[in-house]
């Protein structure tokens, strides 16, 4: 089976680390134009040359997805160096405050989170959706965690925040399939990758528990394949999929990619 992504024009949000950075090594690979961004400047310096080393066709900026200017101007300027957005992939960082239970956080923190997630997702739709319903085809991503369907706790803020986009995602579908635009959201799991570890970390430290024992008891353990997920291979080529000729009639739905961790049906 051929699945063929050369040259489709990619904006991934969030990708300078981990999962995002993943994803858009892994679809700079399949040989697609790719636009990676983030709030630090260095970080996206380093990561387009990074990805350069598999393709020369890689461009990034700065955005803060919780700062509805900073996304007009990203989508502007990935709009022309790239010459159109034909796939969308919506993924974000996490709250400062988070690990953190409800009463743990007050209004400032929710209003970080619903931009965050939420509202950035809604915006980016907005300003993107145009052009890929002229063009008569377009593929969205939002990366979101199993979580939102079984919720955690400790990441209340990500999964009340996170949990409309399935419905968006359902709602856009209906509006843009006609269009050739399916829309998507990929449930994750644990990953491999420097915010998990950083999160878990902090988790830890706060209940005076050490880092190695949480990390196996909270994270690894309760995972049926026992071993984490890696975001080029198992988000990236689940992406290159959807993207191709092969993925057309799958969308309004989401798709759990967790080692078999979630329990919920
Ligand atoms: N890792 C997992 O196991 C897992 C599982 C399920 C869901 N997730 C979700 O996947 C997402 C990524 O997680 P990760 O583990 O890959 O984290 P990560 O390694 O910390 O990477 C986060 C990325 O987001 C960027 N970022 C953070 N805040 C931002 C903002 N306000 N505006 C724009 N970019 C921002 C960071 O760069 P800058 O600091 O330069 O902005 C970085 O590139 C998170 O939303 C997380 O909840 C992760």
């Amino acid at each position: 089976m051929i699945v063929d992504i050369k040259g489709k024009k990619i904006l991934v949000t969030a990708s300078t680390s981990g999962i995002g950075k993943g994803v858009a090594k892994s679809l700079a690979m399949e040989g697609a134009y790719i636009f990676v961004s983030s709030r630090n400047l260095d970080r996206v310096i380093e990561t387009v040359k990074e990805l350069k080393n598999f393709n020369e066709n890689v461009w990034g900026d700065t955005v803060d997805l919780t700062n509805m200017a900073s996304i007009d101007k990203l989508v502007n300027t990935a709009l022309s160096q790239m010459g159109g957005i034909d796939i969308l992939v919506v993924n974000s960082g996490n709250p400062p405050s988070e690990p953190s239970t409800f009463f743990e956080n007050d209004i400032n923190e929710w209003e970080y989170s619903i931009h965050l997630y939420l509202l950035s997702s809604i915006k980016l739709v907005k300003l993107i959706t145009p052009y890929m319903i002229k063009r008569g085809w377009g593929r969205i991503f939002f990366l979101s965690s199993y979580t939102v369907k079984e919720p955690h706790d400790i990441f209340v803020l990500a999964d009340v925040s996170r949990a409309p986009l399935l419905q968006l995602t359902k709602l856009l579908s209906r509006e843009l399939g006609r269009h050739g635009i399916t829309v998507n959201t990929i449930l994750m799991g644990s990953f491999e990758t420097t915010g998990a570890v950083e999160n878990l970390r902090k988790y830890s430290t706060k209940i005076g528990r050490p880092f190695s024992e949480v990390w196996k008891e909270m994270v690894v353990d309760p995972i049926p394949v026992g071993k984490l997920g890696k975001p080029e291979k198992h988000i990236g080529k689940l992406i290159t999929y959807l993207s191709s000729e092969y993925g057309d009639y799958i969308t309004g739905t989401y798709i759990v990619v967790d080692g078999g961790v979630s329990r919920a049906i």
